[in-house]
């Protein structure tokens, strides 16, 4: 069956107690639960894994590259300045593997800070701003992307 991983980067451990009227109510768990169930109805086996730490969201990055699994990552603040995270997923596309940048909310409509994303210019491509329906999207266009 074909791989995905989402990744999910700092601070969205504490999705649901986290500024909910930006990201919402649903936690870390219901995404695990929720996305494995999304990609069963989409013929894709999807893990669900989050961390604080840089230098192990770049493993796991390496990872999807060694095993062939697509990723749908959210890389949360290392979005906006981590270049390493970008070389890793620079990785994962020019693999010929499919790499979905996912955001919760639409960092376009908020502090300027979070206009510029790192990683969009190496992703096969982006979806943000539609709360934990972003993951379900990301995951349905990879799954149209692999049977075109
Ligand atoms: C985020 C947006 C980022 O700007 C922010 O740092 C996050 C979450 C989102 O999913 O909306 O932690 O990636």
């Amino acid at each position: 069956m074909t791989q995905v991983l989402i990744l999910n980067g700092p601070n969205l451990g504490r999705l649901g107690v986290r500024e909910p009227e930006i990201y919402g109510h649903a936690s870390m768990a219901d995404l695990e639960r929720e996305g494995a169930r999304w990609g069963a109805d989409l013929g894709l086996s999807v893990g669900v894994r989050q961390t604080d730490d840089e230098s192990t969201l770049v493993g796991w990055l390496h990872e999807a590259v060694d095993a062939r699994a697509h990723v749908v990552l959210n890389p949360a603040a290392f979005t906006h300045y981590s270049y390493a995270l970008r070389d890793a997923a620079a990785q994962v596309t020019s693999a010929g593997l499919l790499l979905v940048e996912v955001h919760l909310s639409n960092p376009a409509s908020r502090e300027s800070f979070r206009h510029y994303s790192v990683v969009a210019g190496i992703a096969t491509g982006t979806v943000a701003g539609f709360g934990f329906d972003s993951y379900r999207l990301a995951l349905s266009a990879i799954a149209t992307k692999l049977s075109g």
